[in-house]
Order: C-alpha cells, then structure tokens, then sequence
C-alpha cells in the first residue's frame, strides 16, 4: 500500500512558525514519525510539501494510479482553493485531512474547509499527532475497504 502525504503552504516554516498554535515540531520531525509510523504499518510512504497552488493540483494529480490514498494537509488552501477540490474531485484517492491546529476553534474564515466533504475523515487539533492518526484511520480504512 502506498500512502502519499501532502502539505501545503508555510508548512515548510513549522517549529518557528506560531509554535504556539502550530506547536515545535518541524516539519521534518513530523515526517520521521510519518514515516516510522507508515513502516511500522507495513505502508510505503511519500512525503511532499510545496507553497505553490499549482503545484498542490499537480502533486494531487499525480496521485492517480500511483498512490492507494493520501494524507493531506491543504494548510490555508484548505479554506481558498476550489482549484484543489476539483483536484481532488478529479482523481477520487481516497484521503483524509489534517491539521495540526483545531481549524474549528479559530478565526471563522478557518472553520469552513472546501475539502472536508470529499475526505474519509478529518483530522484536526492534534498537533503533529494529527499525521499520525490520519494515517492510521486511512490506512485502517483502505485495509477494510480491501477486506483486508
Ligand atoms: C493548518 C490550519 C490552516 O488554517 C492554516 O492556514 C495552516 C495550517 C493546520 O495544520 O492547523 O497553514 O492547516
């Protein structure tokens, strides 16, 4: 099983960014225990980030025949980006979404995702546990779909 992981914009800055909404972890310690996780799960695993719109649709676009779901947190393109749903909409993997932060205890323009009812699930307030969470729900989930 493959799983792609997807992040979006100013992930890149996570550890010095807001650590008091986003928490200490970088983006890379979030990886390593993605990853440790995912090879713990018997789960192959890749790992993408970008700031760019485009570059999100295509990452997303990518995902057909090459990944069975993804773990995606959108960041802001969570709330702005029809771009991104038609993405998703287009190449149906199945995924769930993830945030690090409590996206619905924030400012309101934060509370409504344009992605959440495509998901499987949502993630959301866990901090880098998010990832992980997410990652054990989608791949429960693809598992039992599977009748594995
Ligand atoms: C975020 C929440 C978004 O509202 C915000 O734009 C982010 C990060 C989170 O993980 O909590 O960049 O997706």
């Amino acid at each position: 099983m493959h799983i792609a992981v997807l992040n979006g914009p100013n992930l890149n800055l996570l550890g010095e960014r807001e650590p008091d909404v986003y928490g200490r972890a970088t983006l890379r310690e979030v990886e390593t225990a993605t990853r440790e996780r995912a090879r713990a799960l018997g789960v192959e695993c890749s790992w993408t980030q970008t700031n760019h719109e485009g570059e999100l649709v295509e990452a997303i676009q990518g995902l057909r025949g090459r990944a069975d779901g993804a773990v995606i947190n959108a960041a802001a393109f969570t709330h702005t980006s029809l771009a991104v749903r038609d993405a998703l909409l287009a190449v149906r993997v199945p995924f769930v979404e993830v945030h690090l932060s409590n996206i619905f205890a924030r400012e309101p323009e934060r509370r409504h995702s344009l992605l959440a009812d495509l998901a499987v699930g949502v993630v959301t307030g866990f901090g880098a546990e998010s990832y992980r969470l997410g990652l054990e729900g989608l791949v429960k989930h693809l598992a039992s779909r599977d009748g594995r």
